[in-house]
């Protein structure tokens, strides 16, 4: 099922370390800078048909520039956001992509070098002294993109969402949402969508301030009809130590939080010598919890958050969450550490041997206090985890994500697996040796109810051709429907929605 395979070679690396079964060459190849913005250009077919169902648009963020004035990042998540659209309409897909225009960017384009430090460790030209004491961050809103209401926002967690035309990607600049939001205020780069079973379908996000004592700010907005865009729910809550909260998981009872056993020693950020996020350290002997905070439109209403025992080990992405009778259940990716690029080392240069793998680890809360059971499905690492979106906050039977090539150990994401969350049947479609891939999304098959019957998007890194590929997998047994070739090469992205034509 290779679709790297079947191809002669444009690209043959120089020298070929194999490593798992990739070249590494060919995996840091897909990280460069965008140079290119297009508009509504048709994306190349290479095999398969295109499903005639499948209509709308989906949405891609992520870095995609990681060198200015002959300076490279340190990580990649340091890099300035690009948002991909692609259109699926009457048998073809046009891609548009274009950078968000942050305050930052549009300065450091002018400049021609970087101004800011990156949160992940990129420091300003200059050595120590150019970077001592500067705590400004720059927005660089890479981390996703969603819609609500007629806006289009690119998220960055740390701070406030860039509004952009969802046609155009022409970007309007931050948004306060009417007036939610204060200035500088952060707000969470992974949203939930609750499908509405049990009230009207709504957007549920947070955003984070953090210290000795974190406060979480729960907000729900209005996703349908006039209203779309619209806060219907706010609250707001304290808890003791501090947090590093990336994702959340939702229920229709509960927002689950989880604070990772981690702490934050910020000072040698301020001395210059580390990014913000380097400074984060495994705290040892102390627990991790979970928060569970009650939704305005649940059954807890009004009630102060449950603080419950969680598992060791550190948590960015959270796949689903549901509640049967006492127990609340989150399924989340678990890696036994949290996983830091010393500042000796740039992100193309990492040992993977030394990078924990991530887990899907599945934990059954109980409300009563009676503790917590976990269960690891398998070993292979993954990332980037979803259910089908109607299932969201309900439990699911499947689940579609990102993996490594090897059976274990840490290893660059190169296939996507379908689980059976029930009984732990899984399916694999691979792009290795030479592709490489970032999140699936799955698009249910419109007016099906089967929870599998739909496609699953992989965006692909072909190391081969130098190009990146759209590959369409049905997503009841990951079979290829369709794979094209996008007119432009894109970087490895982040996070995507799915907004299905109207
Ligand atoms: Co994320």
């Amino acid at each position: 099922m290779s679709f790297a395979n079947d191809r002669p070679s444009t690209f043959p690396s120089a020298s070929v370390e194999v490593h798992g079964g990739f070249d590494r060459d060919d995996w840091a190849s897909g990280y460069f800078n965008v140079e290119q913005e297009l508009n509504d250009v048709a994306l190349r077919p290479l095999r398969g048909k295109l499903p005639a169902e499948l209509c709308g648009s989906l949405y891609r963020n992520g870095p995609a520039r990681f060198e200015r004035g002959g300076q490279s990042l340190h990580h990649p998540f340091d890099g300035d956001g690009m948002i991909t659209a692609l259109h699926f309409s009457k048998g073809e897909v046009l891609l548009s992509n274009r950078f968000v225009r942050t305050e930052g960017w549009l300065e450091e384009e002018e400049a021609g070098r970087y101004l800011y430090r990156g949160v992940f460790g990129t420091q300003k030209p200059g050595g120590v002294f150019a970077n001592i004491f500067d705590v400004r961050f720059k927005n660089i809103a890479n981390t996703h993109v969603v819609r609500l209401g007629d806006q289009l926002l690119a998220l960055w967690e740390a701070a406030g969402p860039h509004a952009l035309d969802p046609v155009s990607l022409e970007t309007h600049g931050l948004s306060s949402l009417n007036g939610v939001l204060k200035p500088g205020e952060a707000f969470s780069a992974h949203p939930r969508f609750d499908p509405g079973h049990h009230g009207e379908p709504c957007m549920v996000t947070f955003g984070v301030k953090t210290g000795p004592t974190s406060k979480i700010r729960l907000m729900e907005f209005a996703t349908q009809g006039p209203d779309a865009g619209r806060l219907i729910s706010d609250r707001s809550d304290s808890f003791s130590g501090f947090a590093f909260l990336h994702d959340f998981a939702i229920t229709p009872n509960w927002a689950v939080f989880l604070q990772n056993a981690i702490d934050f020693k910020p000072l040698p950020f301020l001395l210059g010598q580390k990014g913000a996020a380097q400074c984060l350290t495994s705290k040892p002997g102390a627990r991790a919890k979970f928060w569970l905070i009650p939704r305005n439109s649940g059954a807890f209403a009004g009630q102060s958050p449950r603080i419950l025992d969680a598992p060791d080990g550190f948590v960015f992405h959270h796949l689903n969450a549901w509640e049967e009778g006492d127990e609340v259940v989150v399924e989340s990716i678990y890696y036994r550490d949290y996983p830091s690029i010393e500042p000796d080392q740039d992100f193309l240069s990492m040992d993977f041997d030394l990078i924990p793998e991530g887990q899907l680890t599945r934990c059954r809360i109980n409300l009563l206090g009676k503790g917590i059971e976990t269960k690891r499905f398998g070993d292979r690492c993954c990332e980037f985890a979803m259910v089908n979106p109607r299932r969201q906050g309900l439990s699911a039977r499947y689940s579609w994500m990102a993996v490594a090539e090897r059976e274990t150990g840490y290893a660059p994401l190169q296939g996507i697996k379908k689980l059976d969350l029930i009984n732990g049947d899984k399916c694999l479609w691979s792009a290795a040796p030479r592709g490489f891939v970032g999140e699936p999304f799955m698009v249910p098959r419109p007016g099906s109810d089967a929870e599998d019957d739909g496609w699953v998007l992989v965006q692909a890194w072909n190391g081969a051709s130098c190009a990146t590929e759209l590959v369409i997998l049905n997503a009841d047994d990951l079979s290829e429907q369709a794979v094209l070739e996008m007119p432009t090469p894109i970087p490895y992205g982040l996070h995507a929605s799915w907004v299905a034509a109207d």
